[in-house]
Order: C-alpha cells, then sequence, then structure tokens
C-alpha cells in the first residue's frame, strides 16, 4: 500500500497508461478533474517531483475532503468543482497552460461504498445517488419529475437498459421509491438476469446516476474549454466508462482535431488537437483481474497543436 491507497478504497484504472499519456515531469503542471479517492493525483504528483503542480477538482465535497486529509502536499491544490466550472476555476487561479489534464468519469469505489450516497443496490440507502448532496435533485425526487416517457429515455440513452420501456414503466407504477433495495426489488421483478457477472440494476444504478449529475451534459460543455487550457505538446486523456461517454469525448477531440472551414461571418478555425489513440486504450486482462471495475473503461489521449492564427 501506498500513499495513493490509504484510506481510499478506489484503485486507479488503467494508471500506467495515464502516466505513459500524459508524460508528467518535474516543473509540470497538471489537472486532474475528477480527483476522486486521489490515485492518479498521487502518481502524477510523484511523478512531477520535486516541483510539479497539480489541480485536483471534483464535484463531490467528501472526495476533496478525503484527498485533502489523505495526501498533504503544497504542490496539490484541491477545489470543489464540476466538470464545466473546472476551466472557468483554473483560471480564476491564473492556471492557463497546463502540460496535461486528466478526466476520470464515472464515480468512485468510496462513493460505491457509503450506504448514505445511495449509488449501489448492495447496500440499503436512501436513493440518492447525488456527487454534491448539497444541490440538486436526489434519484428519488428526479423520478417523481420524469414522465415515464423521460424515464424510459434515460435508461434506454443512459444505461443501454433492455426493456428500458417495461422496466420505466414498472419503476413509475411502484413510485415514491426512496431507497436502494426498493428500486433493486422493482427491477428485479420486470428483468431477468442476462449474465451472472452483471446483475440488472447495474444499469439502471448508472443510467439514474448519469441524470441526477447531469453528467453528459457537462462533458460535452466541459471538454472544449478544457482543450483550451492545454499549452502546446500538452495532453489531455479522458476515461469514459459507458459508450455514450466515449461517444462524446471521440466526436469532440475528432472535431477539434480537424480544420473548420470558415463560411460567411464564421472565422476559419485551425485545428487545435492531434488525436494520439484512433481507437481507446483498455485494460489489460490482467488488470481486469485485479480490478474488476476496470472493466469497461476506454482511454482517450489527444495532444495540443500549436494553434497559430
Ligand atoms: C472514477 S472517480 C475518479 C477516481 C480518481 N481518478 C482516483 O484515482 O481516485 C470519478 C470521480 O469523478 C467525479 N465526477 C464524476 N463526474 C463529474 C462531473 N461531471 N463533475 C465533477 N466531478 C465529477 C466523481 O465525484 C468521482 O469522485
Amino acid at each position: 500500500m501506498n500513499e495513493s491507497t490509504i484510506g481510499s478504497a478506489h484503485v486507479p484504472v488503467l494508471l500506467e497508461e495515464v502516466l505513459q499519456a500524459l508524460r508528467p515531469q518535474a516543473s509540470g503542471r497538471y489537472l486532474d478533474c475528477t480527483v476522486g479517492g486521489g490515485g492518479h493525483a498521487a502518481a502524477l504528483l510523484r511523478a512531477s517531483a520535486p516541483d510539479g503542480v497539480v489541480l485536483g477538482c471534483d464535484a463531490d465535497p467528501e472526495a476533496i475532503a478525503g484527498v485533502r486529509a489523505r495526501l498533504p502536499d503544497d504542490r496539490l491544490i484541491l477545489r470543489q468543482a464540476w466538470l464545466d466550472e473546472v476551466a472557468e476555476l483554473a483560471r480564476a487561479l491564473g492556471m492557463i497552460a497546463f502540460d496535461g489534464i486528466l478526466i476520470d468519469l464515472g464515480l468512485s469505489s468510496d462513493q460505491l461504498a457509503a450506504p448514505e450516497r445511495g449509488f449501489s443496490f448492495m447496500h440499503e440507502g436512501p436513493l440518492d445517488m447525488r456527487f454534491d448532496r448539497s444541490q440538486g435533485l436526489p434519484a428519488w425526487q428526479l423520478i417523481e419529475q420524469m414522465d415515464v416517457q423521460r424515464l424510459s429515455e434515460v435508461l434506454r440513452n443512459y444505461g443501454d437498459v433492455p426493456n428500458a420501456r417495461q422496466v420505466a414503466e414498472a419503476i413509475w407504477r411502484a413510485r415514491p421509491i426512496t431507497t436502494t433495495s426498493q428500486l433493486r426489488d422493482v427491477v428485479t421483478s420486470v428483468v431477468r438476469a442476462r449474465s451472472k457477472r452483471i446483475h440488472p440494476a447495474t444499469q439502471v444504478f448508472q443510467a439514474l446516476r448519469i441524470a441526477v449529475n447531469d453528467e453528459l451534459v457537462r462533458l460535452q460543455s466541459a471538454l472544449p474549454a478544457l482543450i483550451d487550457l492545454l499549452k502546446p505538446g500538452g495532453r489531455i486523456a479522458v476515461i469514459a466508462f459507458h459508450s455514450a461517454e466515449d461517444r462524446i469525448v471521440k466526436e469532440i477531440f475528432r472535431r477539434a482535431s480537424r480544420a473548420q472551414a470558415g463560411f460567411g461571418q464564421a472565422e476559419h478555425e485551425p485545428a487545435r488537437l492531434r488525436l494520439l489513440t484512433k481507437t481507446p486504450i483498455r485494460p489489460s486482462e490482467a488488470e481486469i483481474a485485479r480490478n474488476p471495475r476496470a472493466r469497461s473503461a476506454r482511454l482517450r489521449v489527444a495532444e495540443r497543436l500549436e494553434v497559430t492564427i
């Protein structure tokens, strides 16, 4: 055990691959947009010693407090922020040219293991699922506000839930659903397990979590501004756990890697990125065996080009 794992149940995913992609070094400046349990941040700090700086952000104040206690280091600046607030926050701190930016999406094992957070159907708890419990609607209230049509879209688009309409109708009929076990039982009453490894409630919980925290919308609006924060030659690495997340990353990277022709009033925009991964990097069998949570991870990496106007 090293300082990156003490007190956190979260094992950083694709750690070696992220370090190879971002090539942290002394004097470098790095941005970890989703600091979580601090595993990647600790490795970035180690590799950029003695004077590299890491700005670590997360929407979850409990994650920030945990990393602050676990990794006291003058070279680590920690701030609570949503992904789509990070670029503005970094600029406000006077940090505008990063050598490396990491986004490791989804949720951490610490969040999953806390019954009171409501992320897991394995623990009895309130159906909350907010990364920041001081704002927004918990999952059970969001369900109350959605009609069956919207609920089935959320299940289909954010969780690839088979029979999304049928599951949405069952959830709708059972409202109010205020606890994790209630939701799990409703799902298992209508969906038969299709695999021994993956419980049918997994995708339903994932879909609701993505909706509660507006994760895809935030990713979509955050990425272009984060790309702008890279210095020429700086690199951005994004780990996605869901096909819809990965599609957004792929599309925004691809667009930024092509020059945009100007039409009419529109300015010609030069390409801003060079893609370093044509297809995403996946975890090895050995990593998945060590850490099954890594199984759906997909890493995409791109490098900032010198932009001359
Ligand atoms: C997979 S964990 C990160 C783990 C971290 N890389 C580590 O090594 O411990 C994902 C983290 O991202 C945060 N997160 C997810 N989506 C977010 C968003 N849209 N804005 C801000 N934080 C987000 C979650 O709160 C969670 O702590």
